[in-house]
This record gives C-alpha cells, structure tokens and sequence, in this order.
C-alpha cells in the first residue's frame, strides 16, 4: 500500500471504533480524495464493482430510492441509476472535486449528486431503500437513520482485506446487528468481498 493508502487505511480503523474523531480525519481526507479525482477514473481496477453487483444481484426487490455513499466519481450511482430505471438515486461525496468530476460523467437526470459527509448526512430519516458503499468508511448511526425499515444496505470492498478502506464482515455484522440490521449476506467476486444487509 502506498502512503496514501496506509492512512486511509489508519483513518477507517480509528472512525470505525471511534466515530467522533472523524472531525480529526475529515480535513485531510477530503483533501486526499480532492487531489485523486482528476485521475480517479484511470486508477481504478476493472472489476471493481464486481462485489457490489454481487451483492445487488441478491436484492428481492428493486429499489425505488437509492444513496451511493461516499460515491467518488459516481461509478456505483451510475450502476445504479442503469440497474434501477425506476430508482432516483443521489451519490454523496465529502470531496468537492469528486462530485464535480460525478456530475461530468454522468448523463441520467434520475442521478445526481451532493457535497455531503456520510457522518451527518442531508437526508431524512428513512429516505432510503437501498444504501451502498463501495471502498467507504461506515458511519453506522446514519446509515441506520436514512434506510427505511425493509431497506437494505450494501457494503463492498473491491480488494477484500487488501482494500485500503476496509472493515472485516465481523466488525460490520456487530456494529449493524446493534442498529437493527438483520439477514445478513455475504458474497465474493472478482477480487473483493460484499455485505448485504436488511433493515428491521
Ligand atoms: C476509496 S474512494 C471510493 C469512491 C467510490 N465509491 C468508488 O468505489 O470509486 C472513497 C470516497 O469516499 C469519500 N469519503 C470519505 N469519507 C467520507 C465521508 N465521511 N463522507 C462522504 N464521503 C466520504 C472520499 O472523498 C472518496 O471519494
């Protein structure tokens, strides 16, 4: 892992646990991402929406209302908004320049984007039926709040364990049994790893 990718990696580990120091990683996480952008696209893997789309696949309904978290340049809001032709989706970013760099690729009107921390998300409660991140650090509380009961949620590493933002399956289990997250599922595709979960 580059240097970069160890401290994404440290920042996950510390927020998981405690997510009130996130106000100490914010600043130079979003600057970190700010910086990516540009070049997002190109860094990327191939497959790595695989998991995600692994994950999808088990849904026993299509969504109607969907948040990519932590959304990037808006590959998995895309996926989205392709999959779900009924669907609204909204893709959330903390960087500024990767929703920009979101909103140039993306041509549906059904999918848009806002500047937007995952820890305080702009969203009522229960305004969604289905959450995803991709290669996202977790803020369970919110999650909890904005899925609908009924909703799911999914959470895919496209690296697995190698992933530099990675929580082991385990850890997400706990944190979203607590919450009321139930049914849990987990898939592996192409290189990485996915968790499916229902909300009660
Ligand atoms: C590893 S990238 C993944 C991007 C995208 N999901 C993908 O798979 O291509 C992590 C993204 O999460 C965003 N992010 C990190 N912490 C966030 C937070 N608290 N709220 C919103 N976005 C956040 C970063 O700005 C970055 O765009």
């Amino acid at each position: 892992m580059t240097l970069g990718q160890r401290f994404a990696r440290f920042a996950t580990d510390v927020v998981v646990r405690h997510p009130a120091l996130w106000r100490v990683f914010r600043g130079p996480i979003r600057r970190q991402f700010d910086r990516l952008a540009p070049r997002w696209e190109s860094i990327r893997g191939p497959d790595f929406l695989s998991p995600l789309e692994a994950a999808l696949d088990l849904l026993p309904a299509p969504p109607q209302r969907v948040l990519d978290v932590g959304t990037g340049t808006g590959a998995a809001a895309r996926l989205a908004g392709a999959r779900y032709p009924e669907a609204e989706i909204v893709g959330a970013d903390v960087s500024e320049r990767m929703v920009d760099e979101a909103r140039r690729l993306t041509e549906s009107t059904r999918v848009t984007y806002r500047v937007a921390d995952a820890e305080r998300l702009p969203f009522d409660d229960a305004s969604f039926d289905l959450v995803t991140l991709n290669n996202m650090i977790p803020f369970f509380d919110e999650l909890a709040r904005v899925i609908a009961p009924d909703g799911h949620l999914v959470v895919a590493f496209t690296g697995g364990s190698g992933t530099p933002i990675y929580v082991p399956p385990e850890r997400l289990r706990h944190e979203l049994s607590r919450r009321g997250f139930a049914e849990f599922a987990e898939v592996s595709a192409g290189r990485g790893t996915a968790l499916l979960a229902r909300k009660r």
